[in-house]
């Protein structure tokens, strides 16, 4: 019989890419919240609702991906953090039967970023709200014997259009626009495809792995070399583009480098690791992008 698997924030970035790839060998119970067009509406933040979801549907595997990512905003609001980012898992703890697998997505933000490369047993240090709210989910979902957390960096893709692609929309204004700019050339980030990310999820669920994982592209560069890149491939020029190597203060603090590594993952025969030059190439032809 084909399996059911839960999956939260359906209607997330990672989500949809999520729910295709899941999709195509199991029935997918997408939730979501606002954007509940195509999905079950659910508020995550309340027990009740989820206990009577879980009761309802009893999934046979459970993918967690809803919370609240923006590192600004959860610095501020840290109470509003907790309600998405941890008390759901204290839910699925409580509610789901014991044999149902649990996975939850976290994040390199767990990590410090002083002494990269991080493996999966190297201890946490988050620096800011949003990394201390995984962290403290994380330790919730570990306690639970079968459970999976699998934590990612940076994700890019492809969105409805090249505009709401995320980190590629954001090079894609910047090198068309030419508007002298500068850009973060401190930060090292290792840019992962949300298709690699759905695929290393069925992955995990189909060997039945459980404990800490880390899925991360292997090459890192900063946010002004990857514009230049993107620039090379789409045959503009970035000259309006100059580096920045003061940190620009934001509300929360960024890790400088939290490269993680793969090696575990890699290690049980995972391969889908695709470089960032590859994505860009493969989501901007998938919007028929001439390239040159
Ligand atoms: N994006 C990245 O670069 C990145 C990097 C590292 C880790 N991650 C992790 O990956 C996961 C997915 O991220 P994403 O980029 O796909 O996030 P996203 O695009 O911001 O999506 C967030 C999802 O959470 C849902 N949600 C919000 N409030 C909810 C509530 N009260 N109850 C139920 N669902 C609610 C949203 O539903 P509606 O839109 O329908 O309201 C949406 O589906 C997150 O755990 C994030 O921490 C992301």
């Amino acid at each position: 019989m084909t399996k059911t698997c839960m999956v939260t924030g359906a209607s997330g970035f990672l989500g949809r890419a999520v729910v295709q790839r899941l999709g195509v060998d199991r029935h997918v119970h997408g939730v979501a919240f606002r954007q509940a067009d195509r999905f079950a509406a659910l508020d995550l933040r309340n027990p009740d609702e989820v206990a009577a979801y879980l009761r309802a549907h009893r999934p046979d595997a459970v993918v967690h991906l809803a919370a609240y990512r923006d590192p600004d905003f959860c610095e501020e609001h840290r109470d509003e953090t907790w309600a998405l980012n941890v008390r759901p898992l204290e839910s699925f703890c409580e509610w789901l039967p014991p044999e149902v697998p649990l996975l939850f997505v976290s994040s390199d933000y767990v990590f410090d970023g002083n002494r990269p490369p991080f493996k999966e047993d190297d201890p946490v240090c988050p620096i800011n709200v949003y990394g201390e709210s995984k962290a403290a989910a994380e330790r919730v979902v570990l306690q639970r014997p079968g459970a999976t957390v699998l934590r990612v960096p940076l994700l890019v893709g492809a969105a409805a259009s090249v505009e709401t692609s995320g980190f590629i929309a954001q090079m894609w204004q910047a090198v068309r626009e030419k508007t002298p700019r500068v850009e973060d050339h401190v930060i090292v980030r290792f840019p992962t495809w949300i298709r690699d990310v759905a695929e290393g999820i069925a992955f995990l669920l189909d060997h039945r792995a459980s404990g800490c994982f880390h899925l991360s592209s292997l090459r890192g560069a900063t946010r002004y070399e990857w514009m230049r890149e993107f620039a090379e491939l789409v045959g503009e020029s970035a000259d309006h583009l100059s580096p920045s190597t003061e940190i620009v203060p934001r509300r929360a603090a960024r890790p400088l480098n939290s490269q993680l590594n793969s090696d575990r993952l890699r290690s049980i025969g995972f391969e889908h690791l695709t470089d960032f030059r590859e994505v860009m190439r493969q989501v901007l032809a998938g919007f028929s992008v001439p390239l040159p």
